[in-house]
């Protein structure tokens, strides 16, 4: 990939039915992450997220709490959606609500089109939907109820009964695209990933495509059909259209044309909406499919994937608490396979905080700052003849920055951390060995005292600047006392190794990643 590239990623937008948890900040911090990079490569990078508003399911929420979906809408997005980015530090371009009226224009622009190129045709539709889904159910989506909905059939996601609802709806001619999608899946390995989801997203389109139902009349919580005001559009339908008319589709040409296609992720319960149906309305519109939808896996919380309807929801704020923004984002980003389930626990994540951040890095940067303070009253010296052992962290200063720059483009993000993090372990390894506190003891080692600290120090600035897009604070504070130029997230970072900086070493204000003296209460 050349610098100056277009990189547009965009995040699911989340229903406002309910406040955040970590399984939501969990995808945030990955699109996150995987902005910054780019961002720092050069890309010409956007950040998109936001809020999916409209539907039955937040209706009937807002009902519930004696209020207007609107006004529930805004202050759910004010008190806890938007707050949500703040406690995770995500540095988003923009975020889009589906309340927007640029959103409900772009809309109504793609739903004109698409009806008068003839691929929406009203019918009569009955069947399952699951309001948590917000989904017609298909007979194998349903499992037999337990407990209160004994002798009923519920919806296997949330274990509730769906309901029967039987309407005169729009339809898009979803089953026009079947043999165009199973030919995008084919040429283009890379749409879909990981191969699980894609696998699953083959057999579900093999099965056979029926048109999408995507108007409803029954409520009118949504946007209007334009050329039929007694029916809204469906929710799915409409919200897959933000990533389109955030970047101003049917309105700002030039912009639409800088930013699509987009890197999309999304949980894996919801690929097959942003690898069936996204696509197939985009193909219907004459508009190239998304770059490409990665589908990751749940975070479980005793085995199961957390939720909030499950009572198994812990929210950020709970970690960060604690931990700090740093410590969530790079736990979540290292400790799990990106792509794989991976299961939470409180012990983990204070065994890794102790061990990688605090022991790992922070004493790592801590120590040889001091150094620099102690032996040489905090000016940086200067390198003498490198020996074989100062060559060989050079090599891994290079080798771990290609191979992470790599592995971010493959979405890996764990990978790209486990490749930084062998420069963690070199530079530990490398102190260990040198004993710079030994050489410091006599004249006659002075010289090669000052090549082990300046190659130390240089690897620690390259730690910064590779780092940065995960743990932005402490990376930050690092390269501050390192004495880096400017901002350490405006640094190249493929050129990493060769970041460069002032004279002069100042003190790390407290270290970067305190010992944690009281680890904080389960979730309530
Ligand atoms: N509003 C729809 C998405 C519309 S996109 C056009 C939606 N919203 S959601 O709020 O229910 O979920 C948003 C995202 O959170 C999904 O990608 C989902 O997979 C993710 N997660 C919800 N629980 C999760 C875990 N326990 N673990 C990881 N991700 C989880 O679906």
């Amino acid at each position: 990939m050349s610098s100056g590239e277009s990189f547009y990623i965009a995040t699911p937008i989340f229903y406002v039915n309910d406040v955040p948890h970590i399984g939501h900040a969990y995808t945030e911090v990955a699109a996150d992450v995987l902005a910054r990079w780019h961002r720092q490569r050069g890309d010409d990078t956007w950040l998109l997220t936001g809020t999916d508003e409209h539907g039955q399911k937040i209706l009937r929420t807002a009902v519930a709490n004696n209020t207007t979906p609107q006004a529930w809408a805004d202050e759910l997005v004010e008190s806890a959606w938007k707050p949500l980015l703040e406690t995770i530090n995500i540095k988003n371009d923009d975020f889009i609500r589906t309340t927007d009226e640029r959103h409900e224009n772009g809309v109504r622009i793609f739903l004109q089109k698409l009806y008068d190129d003839g691929f929406i045709y009203q019918g009569e539709f009955e069947g399952h939907y699951c309001v948590g889904c917000e989904e017609y159910k298909q007979p194998s989506d349903l499992v037999a109820g337990t407990g209160e909905y004994e002798g009923q059939q519920v919806c296997a996601i949330h274990s509730k009964p769906v309901e029967v609802l039987k309407e005169t709806n729009y339809f898009f001619r979803m089953s026009d695209f079947e043999q165009r999608l199973l030919d995008l899946y084919e040429q283009n390995p890379q749409f879909v990933q990981p191969e699980s989801v894609r696998n699953e997203v083959i057999q579900f389109v093999k099965q056979g495509l029926r048109d999408l139902s995507i108007s409803r009349s029954s409520f009118d919580w949504g946007i209007q059909i334009p050329w039929d005001d007694k029916h809204v559009v469906y929710v799915w339908f409409e919200a897959l259209l933000n990533y389109v008319t955030a970047i101003g589709y049917g309105v700002d040409d030039e912009q639409f044309q800088r930013r699509w296609p987009a890197v999309q992720l999304v949980g894996k319960d919801i690929a097959r909406f942003h690898a069936v149906i996204w696509p197939a309305m985009l193909m219907a519109a004459g508009l190239p499919v998304s770059d490409r939808v990665f589908g990751h896996g749940w975070l479980l919380v005793g085995g199961e994937k957390m939720s909030k309807s499950k009572l198994t929801g812990i929210a950020p704020q709970q970690i960060t608490d604690t931990f700090g923004a740093d410590a969530f984002r790079y736990y979540f980003m290292s400790a799990i396979n990106f792509g794989q389930d991976g299961s939470f626990s409180w012990e983990d994540l204070a065994a890794r905080y102790q061990a990688e951040l605090a022991n790992g890095f922070g004493n790592l940067a801590s120590r040889v700052i001091a150094m620099v303070n102690r032996y040489y009253d905090g000016e940086i010296p200067t390198a003498g003849e490198l020996s074989q052992a100062d060559l060989a962290i050079k090599t891994v200063e290079r080798a771990a920055t290609d191979a992470a720059d790599q592995a971010i483009a493959d979405l890996a993000i764990h990978d790209a951390l486990a490749e930084i993090w062998q420069l963690v372990d070199a530079l530990n390894g490398y102190i260990t060995e040198q004993e710079p506190w030994v050489l410091a003891k006599s004249d006659e080692t002075r010289e090669r005292l000052g090549t082990v600290l300046h190659t130390a120090l240089r690897g620690l600035g390259t730690l910064a600047v590779l780092l940065s897009p995960v743990i932005p604070d402490a990376t930050q504070k690092l390269w501050t006392a390192l004495g880096g130029d400017g901002d350490v997230q405006d640094v190249v970072i493929t050129e990493a190794p060769d970041w460069t900086g002032g004279d002069r070493v100042s003190a790390l204000e407290g270290t970067l990643f305190p010992r944690i003296e009281h680890e904080p209460v389960a979730a309530p």
